[in-house]
């Protein structure tokens, strides 16, 4: 269509050039060619896609979100975590015979070289499992000095298979060591979610034993779906930016999990717990928002995205599966503060006009704590489905015609100026 352009002008020189609108993009190219030496300035990606993607479609405004084509509601109510991850991985669902296949290869996956544990006994006795886990999976590139062969396809799957396998084992290990466990081993009888369950908190304290709820199961499978993939955010923008200067997937991964460290992105959950706790009962709800208000509160946690201008899908299944994990374990009183606080909230001009609406963190903190998660380990629930969208993003990467990821500056600094002498400062 001939109107389907945009014009930049300079008008510096009077120049112009006519850019296609392409699957809603416009080249950057172009302005090159015109204006050699200006650049767009979007430092924080605002106006900037940066790169074509086939696997994740979100809609910010409409509140939709799919996997590979399927809305992530179908997705949670119907199909598995490990079924997701080889729809994000491989771009369909697996037939029968393909996902036995996945299952077995995944399972089979699941231990890591015991030298792991040496590494994760080295550690401070209080450190965060976070950082356990971004530093043990860089770890795994020295025991698979192979993965750096990324034009070998087959190899690059087996770290990728190696890399969905065992994260939930360093996060248990990372786990187990902070409380002073001794370390348990994959039980491969046991589907992926009630696998790393048995790895958390087998044996009970006491040494009593420890058996899996499948309600409990389905309830982390679910929120590992909705936490699998979410297109461009922080930490796979980290995954792609590392892996375009074709670091190998363990130490890209490593990469992505500090990214996801960050409490602007996958700490934000723990953030939630911390301030439901701090607001302590309902009445002091109002207040509390009263005061993110006028800015002495800090944010409301949980609340607003950079994508999201409504509510988010994923918000909506993870408040009912919390409620479906609370008829398990019990009522968690602060539920109800953050139901209050979900309902001052979008009733409030402040939020309202800001387009601000719960966002995945708000309600998956409650459910990891009724899960007896601590929330330290908030942060390594996120980081162990989001592999799976992670090495998504970075098949894909490599499949396309990527460079190097090396983004321009606009230098703001002093010009040119001599040297000066340490006495003569
Ligand atoms: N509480 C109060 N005000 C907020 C919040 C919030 N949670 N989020 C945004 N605002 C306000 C800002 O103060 C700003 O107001 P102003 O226009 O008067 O200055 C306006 O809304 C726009 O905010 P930005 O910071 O420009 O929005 P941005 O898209 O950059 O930030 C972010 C998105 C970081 C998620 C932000 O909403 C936030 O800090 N939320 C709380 C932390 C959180 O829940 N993070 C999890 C995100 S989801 C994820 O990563 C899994």
């Amino acid at each position: 269509m001939a109107d389907e352009t945009i014009t930049i002008t300079d008008n510096r020189t009077g120049k112009s050039v006519d850019v296609p609108i392409v699957n809603g993009g416009i080249d950057s190219g172009a302005l090159r060619s015109l204006a050699p030496g200006v650049w767009f300035h979007d430092p924080a990606f605002m106006t900037t896609a940066a790169c074509s993607s086939a696997i994740t479609f979100l809609d910010g405004d409409a509140g939709i979100l799919r996997y590979r084509g399927y809305p992530i509601e179908q997705l949670a109510e119907q199909a598995s975590y490990l079924e997701v991850a080889y729809l994000l991985l491989k771009g369909e669902l697996p037939d029968a015979a393909q996902l036995e296949q996945w299952t077995h290869d995944i399972t089979y996956h699941t231990f890591v070289h015991e030298n792991v544990k040496k590494f994760v006994d080295g550690f401070h006795y209080d450190a965060h499992p976070m950082g356990i886990l971004a530093s043990t999976v860089a770890a795994l590139s020295t025991f698979y000095p192979e993965a750096k062969n990324l034009n070998d396809v087959a190899c690059l799957e087996k770290q990728i298979v190696r890399l969905v396998a065992k994260m939930p084992t360093l996060a248990a290990f990372a786990h187990r060591f902070s409380v002073g466990m001794p370390y348990v081993y994959p039980d491969n009888d046991l589907p992926y979610s009630a696998n790393f369950l048995s790895m958390m908190w087998k044996p009970r304290s006491g040494g009593k034993a420890y058996e899996v709820d499948p309600v409990l199961a389905k309830a982390l499978d679910v929120l590992f779906i909705l936490h699998a993939d979410h297109e461009q955010n922080c930490s796979t923008t980290a995954m792609r930016t590392v892996g375009s200067a074709h670091a190998d997937p363990y130490s890209a991964t490593a990469a992505a999990c500090s990214a996801l460290y960050g409490p602007r992105h996958g700490g934000a959950n723990e953030a939630v717990l911390h301030m439901l706790q701090d607001i302590g009962t309902l009445d002091n709800v109002e207040p509390f928002v009263q005061s993110v208000k006028s800015g002495s509160g800090g944010r409301l946690q949980g609340f607003g995205h950079r994508v999201y201008k409504n509510y988010d899908p994923r918000a909506k299944l993870i408040k009912r599966t919390a409620e479906e994990v609370f008829a398990v374990t019990g009522y968690n009183p602060l539920l109800d503060i953050a139901l209050k606080l979900e309902e001052v909230a979008l009733q409030d001009e402040y939020f309202v006009s800001r387009k601000l609406y719960p966002n995945v963190d708000f309600y998956s903190g409650l459910i990891y704590m009724a899960l007896g998660f601590p929330m330290e380990m908030f942060t390594v629930l996120f980081a162990i489905p989001r592999t799976s969208g992670w090495m998504a993003h970075f098949m894909e990467m490599l499949q396309q015609e990527s460079k190097i990821a090396r983004p321009r500056q606009l230098y703001i600094g002093v010009d040119e100026r001599a040297y000066v002498p340490l006495e003569d400062r």
